[in-house]
């Protein structure tokens, strides 16, 4: 038996990266795995190498798209349990370089993306004992970082949003636990293309270097924490997860 057998998990922006490694584990572990995301061929790449895995393309944006990935995760495995609100992306550049239309694009995918999930979800979470909703923010949310102010305040957002709908879910008694994860760098495409975009001086990069990227299997196995029962007690908060990067 798996530690999250017969649960069924939703993961936004699955196709690479970290939502990729969450599905992988949370699959082994013994759930049935729905991975969306705007990359169509990469995600039905990424779900061919999972067993039983579904694909769904899905801007995490738009709220009609998220009623049709809910109904069809319904309609496919016949319920709920585990969402990771995962899918984001990063453009840089200081609050004097960045637009507004950059400003607003971070947060419409991040935090629009990621109200949209929590409210999709819990109706649908409630109908069959309740569920575990995880999301994916950022120790950008926890330490000024200067080329990066959109993505900070969409994750500082999430962590804020994440407590908001934990109070609410318990005050409702829906057996729904909410937490967001705090990661720190770690290898995948994102963060690949991130660092080559920057020069050799840029702030903070010393600091990664330094720490030492993780794998996207060591957030997996954080998620997958949180999925179980193992974290049944665990509601409301957010855990950090960078080797350090913040602990000074
Ligand atoms: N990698 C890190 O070091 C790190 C650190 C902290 C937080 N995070 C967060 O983890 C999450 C995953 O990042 P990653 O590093 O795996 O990056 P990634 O680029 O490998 O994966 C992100 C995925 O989100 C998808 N996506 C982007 N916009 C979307 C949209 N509108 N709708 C649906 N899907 C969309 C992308 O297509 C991509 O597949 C992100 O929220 C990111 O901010 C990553």
């Amino acid at each position: 038996m798996g530690r999250v057998a017969g649960k069924v998990a939703l993961i936004t922006g699955g196709a690479s990266g970290l939502g990729a490694a969450d599905a992988r584990l949370l699959a082994a572990q013994g759930a049935q795995v729905v991975i969306t995301d705007v990359q169509e061929a990469l995600g039905q790449e990424t779900a061919a190498t999972i067993p039983g895995a579904l694909f769904l393309k899905h801007d995490v944006r738009n709220e009609a798209q998220w009623q049709d990935v809910i109904a069809r995760t319904i309609a496919h495995f016949g319920k709920l349990d585990v969402l990771v609100n995962n899918a984001g992306l990063v453009r840089f550049g200081t609050i004097e370089e960045s637009t507004l239309a950059d400003f607003r694009f971070q947060i419409d995918v991040m935090l629009d993306g990621c109200f949209l999930g929590c409210k999709s979800a819990i109706p649908f979470m409630t109908k069959t004992g309740g569920g575990s909703i995880i999301n994916v923010a950022s120790v950008a949310a926890l330490k000024g970082i200067s080329t990066i102010p959109a993505y900070s305040a969409a994750k500082a957002g999430i962590i804020a949003m994440t407590r908001s709908v934990a109070v609410h879910c318990q005050e409702q008694g829906y057996r729904i636990r909410v937490n967001a994860i705090a990661p720190g760098a770690h290898d995948t495409p994102m963060t690949q293309q991130a660092l080559a975009q920057l020069p050799a001086d840029a702030a903070g990069l010393d600091q990664v270097n330094a720490q030492g990227q993780g794998q996207p299997e060591d957030v997996a196995n954080l998620v997958l924490f949180l999925a179980s029962e193992e974290s049944r007690q665990i509601t409301g908060t957010h855990i950090v997860i960078d080797n350090g990067e913040t602990m000074a």
